[in-house]
């Protein structure tokens, strides 16, 4: 061992007062640390969490290979996993053939979009995100990257077993809107597409088209003020996939 256990126990002596657990799951807010506070936004994967367009749930998704008990030298699982699961993103190769097959895979996505100053934002609940809805809103243009919080947030539906297709999401004219009217390059949203069922195709083309503009999907967006945050993505480097899991934070 390179470091005396004398030193450890002082890095741990000092480091757990600032780093004192006060949510997690439940609860919303993960660490506190001095005046930095880290809001988790991304969904815990498990086997009830809803899968796209299906009625029984995400299932098992972890399988063990090796285990201690049977004589292993450690714990080793295997991971199978729709791409579009739980909080996700979605490359330009989602819904136009010619970008998948030109490599705008998840490993091609601009970490500049998906890390910086982020508006969370209640969305009238009446309504899916039309263009007038997004004209009410009154984005400022230099805003960049915008969280939508919707119906689906207060119907809780990420924390439903089955997929629900009335979920709120853009309209074809929203989005068209959104990409004519706004600088806004992250869009985020609070169930698993950023498309409206009924307009699922020709949202995503809208969004996808300039390769521009990166949806991100299944944000849990539960109890957190509307307002102005820095937001954190980072996808997984998945080579040739067109989504892919990832973990999303904001900071206040
Ligand atoms: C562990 O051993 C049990 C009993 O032999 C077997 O059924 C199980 O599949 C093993 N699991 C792993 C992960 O090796
Ligand atoms: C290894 O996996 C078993 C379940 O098979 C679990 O009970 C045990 O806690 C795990 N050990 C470690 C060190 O994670
Ligand atoms: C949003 O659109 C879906 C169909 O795409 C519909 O089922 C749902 O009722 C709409 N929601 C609202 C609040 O209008």
């Amino acid at each position: 061992m390179k470091y005396p256990l004398a030193w450890l126990v002082a890095w741990c002596t000092l480091s757990l007062p600032l780093h004192t657990v006060v949510g997690g799951d439940d609860g919303k807010l993960v660490a506190y640390d001095d005046d930095v506070r880290i809001l988790d936004i991304s969904h815990r994967y498990h086997p009830e969490m809803p899968e796209w367009e299906s009625e029984g749930g995400i299932g098992q998704f972890l399988w063990q290979v090796s285990r201690i008990k049977n004589g292993s030298m450690a714990n080793s699982s295997l991971m199978k996993l729709p791409t579009h699961t739980g909080t996700h993103v979605d490359a330009p190769g989602h819904f136009y053939d010619h970008y998948f097959y030109a490599s705008f895979d998840v490993d091609s996505l601009d970490l500049h979009v998906l890390n910086g100053p982020a508006l969370l934002i209640d969305v009238p609940r009446h309504s899916n995100i039309t263009a007038q809805v997004m004209k009410s809103l009154n984005i400022p243009r230099s805003v960049n990257r915008v969280l939508f919080r919707t119906l689906n947030t207060d119907r809780r539906l990420m924390f439903k077993k089955e997929c629900d297709l009335s979920y709120v999401g853009f309209t074809v004219d929203g989005a068209k809107w959104l990409v004519d009217n706004t600088d806004i390059k992250l869009v985020g949203i609070d169930y698993l597409s950023v498309a409206a069922y009924d307009h699922l195709v020709g949202s995503h083309l809208v969004f996808l088209k300039d390769r521009e503009i990166i949806p991100v999907e299944a944000l849990k967006l539960d109890d957190i003020p509307a307002g102005l945050y820095t937001v954190h993505c980072l996808p997984p480097r998945l080579s040739g996939a067109e989504g892919s899991p990832i973990r999303c934070i904001l900071i206040e």
